[in-house]
């Protein structure tokens, strides 16, 4: 099974166990709508494509890491939508949650998928505990404070922002978390595959300053120009676009030299060398095929 078949198989039992009676209806009906369909699935194909450059022995684990993953990455897209956030209509080309259900159902719907993320680890733990538990615990430290997502939303409330620690936490932890815990499924060390995730998160806040500026809502699926609007410092302001697609290409570069000794160093180059091709917007992409979704 190739790796997006084994991400939404996984994800969609994930969904389907939440959804199991006595659930109430609406929010049942909220977690399916907020997974599917997915968007680009990115952060559990990185972890996928490192569990296979380790071996994944153990593909439940793979599996399992994939899905929580991205449900948290969605539940993290509900909660940024909400009024109090970012107060976005659309996500991913239909109405975002609270629009579709209300903003007591969005809340709950980013709740539960927080809480069923780490669930779909729990069921695993009986396959390797030690992997399991470390796991949840780079998942969490990625989510969370002071080093997660919640630090990088955190950093909007402030006076004064340390840039560098805003991309990382709320970007980049979710790719960090992606590159090791596709090791530890694995069984491998995740403390080297930290710089690779890190690397590829910054290409990809870099990325998404891009789409944000040079796309319209319609392409996008999602309100733009936000970071304009929210005064937001943006690579495109600051380094123009050409500027800035070359500061996303050398970060890439200096990602695929950061990819440690492993049997599928090879395939994961070509990963992140596809990957900086998708990132790239159409117009100055070598070959101009388009993406899905685009
Ligand atoms: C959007 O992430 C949120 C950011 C961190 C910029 P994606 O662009 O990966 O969203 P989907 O999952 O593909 O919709
Ligand atoms: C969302 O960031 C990333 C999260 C951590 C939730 P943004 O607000 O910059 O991304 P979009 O434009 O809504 O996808
Ligand atoms: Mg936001
Ligand atoms: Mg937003």
């Amino acid at each position: 099974m190739g790796f997006s078949k084994r991400i939404d198989t996984a994800i969609s039992r994930a969904i389907r166990s939440g959804q199991a009676a006595p659930s109430p209806g609406k929010l049942a009906s909220a977690l399916h709508y907020t997974v599917n369909p997915g968007g680009a699935r990115i952060r559990p194909t990185i972890l996928m494509s490192v569990a296979a450059a380790c071996g994944d022995d153990q593909p439940k684990l793979a599996d399992a890491a994939a899905a929580a993953l991205e449900l948290i990455h969605c539940a993290s897209l509900v909660h940024d939508d909400l009024p109090c956030f970012d107060d976005a209509e659309t996500r991913r080309g239909k109405p975002s949650v609270h629009r579709a259900f209300g903003e007591p159902l969005a809340v709950l719907t980013g709740d539960s998928l927080i809480i069923m993320a780490f669930e779909v680890l729990a069921r695993v733990a009986q396959i390797d505990p030690v992997r399991a538990s470390q796991l949840m615990l780079v998942l969490a430290n990625r989510t969370g404070m002071p080093n997660g997502i919640c630090a990088g939303q955190g950093w909007e409330s402030e006076q004064t922002v340390d840039l560098s620690a805003y991309h990382r936490a709320k970007t980049g932890a979710l790719f960090i978390a992606a590159t090791q815990m596709g090791a530890i499924a694995a069984g491998q060390d995740p403390d080297q595959w930290e710089e690779l995730g890190a690397r590829i998160g910054e290409a990809f806040q870099v990325a998404d300053d891009l789409r944000d500026a040079l796309y319209d809502e319609e392409a996008l699926g999602k309100p733009v120009g936000q970071d304009d609007l929210h005064g937001r410092p943006n690579a495109v302001t600051e380094l123009g676009v050409d500027g800035a697609i070359q500061r996303m290409r050398d970060i890439l570069s200096g990602a695929i030299s950061s990819i440690p000794k492993c049997p599928g160093e090879a395939m994961l180059a070509q990963m992140v060398t596809a990957q900086a091709e998708v990132l790239t917007p159409i117009k100055w992409r070598a070959q101009k095929t388009a993406v899905p979704g685009e």
